[in-house]
């Protein structure tokens, strides 16, 4: 198999490492690097990340530490994106990391003739956690909260495919079941998928 430069999101607000996207992150990175593949890491939750308030900001370059972020998007050919579930959706701190990232000018181009996106080449896979059953998410739900980071800012940045893995009723899993989900994930990793 194909070495694959691979960015790794812990976007849980949490930084502890006790929470399970701390541990579903650890799992897909020992997975990827067992195959060979090259990992970049960052944890959203040791993050400072401000607020995006106005368009002029969304079309100007982002603070060092966002700047160097958006290297490590450029430098992958996989980004891999794990986070929890809360109120229906991405945390509000994850999704200001990604208002932060996408600016005009790195995610997408927009002039008179229309929008064009400047992360093509990429795919990328979203892992999420939920207390929920995730076939509730999914067909009751929707998944919107998710499709929202799915296609309205992943896609429309060019990555695809944009794949997703959720597991649900995360609070009440027993400890043979969270073994099953974590050896999936560093299966994942090791196909860098
Ligand atoms: C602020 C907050 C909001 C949440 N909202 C939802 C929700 O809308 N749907 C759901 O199924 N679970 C929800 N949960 C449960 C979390 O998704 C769950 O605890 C988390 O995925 C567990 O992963 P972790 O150990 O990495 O935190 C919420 C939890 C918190 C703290």
């Amino acid at each position: 198999m194909e070495s694959r430069r691979i960015l790794i999101i812990n976007g849980h607000p949490d930084a502890a490492p006790t929470r399970l996207c701390a541990a579903l992150a650890e799992a897909y990175a020992r997975g990827a690097l067992a195959c060979g593949h090259q990992v970049r890491r960052v944890c959203l939750g040791s993050l400072d990340v401000p607020l995006l308030a106005s368009q002029a900001e969304f079309d100007t370059a982002p603070p060092a530490h966002i700047a160097a972020i958006q290297a490590d998007l450029s430098w992958a050919e996989h980004l891999v994106l794990v986070f929890p579930l809360w109120l229906g959706g991405a945390p509000a701190k994850l999704k200001a990391l990604l208002e932060q990232l996408m600016r005009r000018g790195f995610g997408f181009q927009s002039d008179t003739k229309g929008m064009s996106a400047r992360l093509t080449g990429r795919s990328a896979r979203l892992i999420v956690t939920m207390g929920m059953p995730a076939a509730m998410y999914r067909l009751y739900f929707g998944a919107q909260g998710v499709m929202s980071v799915e296609r309205g800012i992943l896609r429309l940045t060019g990555m695809k495919p944009v794949r997703d893995t959720f597991f649900g009723g995360v609070d009440t899993a027993g400890p043979a079941r969270l073994r099953g989900w974590l050896d999936r994930v560093e299966k994942l990793g090791a196909q860098g998928d």
